[in-house]
């Protein structure tokens, strides 16, 4: 019976954990789910990110896009992230694997960022938060820098190209 109520204590505990994980960010802007492998392979190549670039992830979650941007294509790369367990593990990763030289992670709420100085930015969020990111990429972004999001579009926008398959949206700015 003790072992019962353990497990039942054991599991509930568990749920609590996920849901925290997953939804506790929902308010600020999205909830917790990483772009997958095949989909950041799309966002890397249609952005053409390279070493010249300065790459802000706005969400960087634990890091899918963060430390792929750095390590295969040599750019300096901004994480935000307002959750904390996941700017533990962005730090923690950081830390193991960097290249710490390359990579900066920042707690804090994106939409209080200033990314002028980003050539990139990939976003993986969800529609309200495109919406509020629009004035703010139209007032920040410099001409020629790109705007690469998965899942939702920049609302308004017209993107330069579009992957239906992995649903990566490129803008590059006039
Ligand atoms: C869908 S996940 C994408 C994570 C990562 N960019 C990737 O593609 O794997 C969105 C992330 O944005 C973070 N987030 C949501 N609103 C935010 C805000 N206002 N400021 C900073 N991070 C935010 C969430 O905590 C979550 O980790």
């Amino acid at each position: 019976m003790s072992f019962l109520i353990l497990l039942a204590v054991a599991a509930t505990a568990f749920v609590i954990v996920v849901v925290y994980f997953v939804f506790a960010s929902f308010a600020f802007g999205a909830g917790y789910q990483p772009a997958p492998r095949r989909v950041v392979d799309t966002m890397l190549s249609r952005a053409d990110v390279g070493p010249a670039d300065v790459v802000f992830d706005l969400g960087a979650g634990t890091g899918a896009i963060v430390f792929r941007a750095a390590r295969e294509r040599g750019a300096r790369v901004v994480g935000v992230e307002v959750e904390p367990v996941r700017v533990a593990v962005l730090r923690l990763r950081r830390w193991l694997g960097g290249p710490a030289e390359r990579v900066t992670i920042r707690w804090g709420n994106l939409f209080a960022l200033d990314f002028r100085e980003a050539t990139v930015v990939a976003v993986f969020l969800w529609p309200a938060a495109m919406e509020r990111l629009r004035p703010t990429f139209e007032a920040q972004l410099r001409s020629g820098s790109r705007v690469v999001s998965h899942w939702h579009p920049v609302p308004g926008w017209t993107p330069t190209s579009f992957d239906p398959e992995t649903r990566v949206y490129l803008y590059r700015r006039p």
